[in-house]
């Protein structure tokens, strides 16, 4: 596929920190043949100075851009963005919505690891609240037959009633966990353990941060109450919440995780920019 995107130009557009999103997205570009506009540093381009984001997809679709990967702090960004580009958009994060690749990428880690993803349980332990991974996962995972979904969080930290609807709308099964000895019981009943980190950016008050800073952290001892073989994964970046002395466990998938960004962004890529091979 290393001419897949010849002639193709890719604009990044990332309104708000990243490191795997980003550098995949560049790496995937490149590596089927396209060219990328980068634009990383948003105080660095007019959307400092106040242009809307309406004038920046104009602005790059005028330089030649054939498709828009968005970063946005806004909810709503992306589809905005879709409705006003004539290229395709993909929502690379937004706000604290939706971030679709992310969990295409757990998903297809899940598929790796375990084989399938029908039957899977899944345990979303952390801040599902403000985290977007969370919401974007259990969308993509009820396409999926027998899945199971338990929210284990504080209640400040619980999973937005929108994915709930959403998951009743599909009779997906799932359980809201909110006590700490009931998450240690609910371990033995997962397969996959997925961790994300608070999301500081988005408390809209400080001192509530710092209130549930470090309320949970997933470490050798809190493993022992899961399956053996319970795959743990993390979006990164992780802060505190997961403790290094997984990492030399069978137990850790989030690099590998972080590392099929890359192949499954390029199948993105190709299968809406992609030539004939
Ligand atoms: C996530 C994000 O941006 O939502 N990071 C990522 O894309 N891998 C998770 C996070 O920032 O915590």
């Amino acid at each position: 596929y290393r001419d897949s995107l010849r002639g193709k130009k890719v604009a990044l557009v990332f309104v708000e920190p990243s490191t795997r999103t980003f550098h995949s997205f560049f790496e995937a570009t490149r590596a089927l043949g396209g060219e990328v506009m980068p634009m990383s540093d948003p105080s660095m381009s007019s959307l400092a100075k106040g242009e809307s984001l309406h004038d920046t997809v104009k602005m790059l679709e005028g330089y030649g851009a054939d498709c828009i990967v968005l970063r946005h702090p806004c909810r709503g960004a992306a589809k905005y963005a879709a409705e006003v580009a004539e290229v395709p958009v993909i929502n690379a994060g937004s706000g604290s919505q939706e971030h679709p690749t992310q969990s295409m990428i757990d998903l297809y880690t899940i598929l790796r690891r375990r084989g399938s993803i029908d039957g899977v349980s899944i345990g979303a332990l952390g801040d599902l609240r403000f985290s977007r991974t969370v919401p974007s996962l259990s969308y993509l995972a009820s396409l999926f037959s027998g899945v199971t979904l338990y929210f284990m969080a504080p209640t400040a930290l619980q999973i937005k009633p929108e994915v709930e609807l959403f998951l009743k709308s599909r009779n997906v099964k799932y359980k809201r966990i909110e006590d700490v000895s009931e998450i240690r019981k609910t371990l033995r009943e997962i397969d996959v353990l997925y961790v994300t980190r608070l999301q500081k950016e988005r408390f809209p008050d400080p001192s509530e941060y710092e209130k549930l800073r470090g309320s949970y952290v997933v470490n050798r001892e809190l493993l022992s109450y899961a399956k053996i073989d319970v795959g743990v994964m993390h979006p990164l970046p992780r802060v505190d919440e997961l403790s290094p002395e997984i990492d030399s466990t069978p137990n850790a998938w989030y690099f590998d995780q972080a590392r099929y960004g890359l192949p499954l962004r390029m199948a993105l890529l190709h299968m809406i920019l992609g030539g004939e091979e």
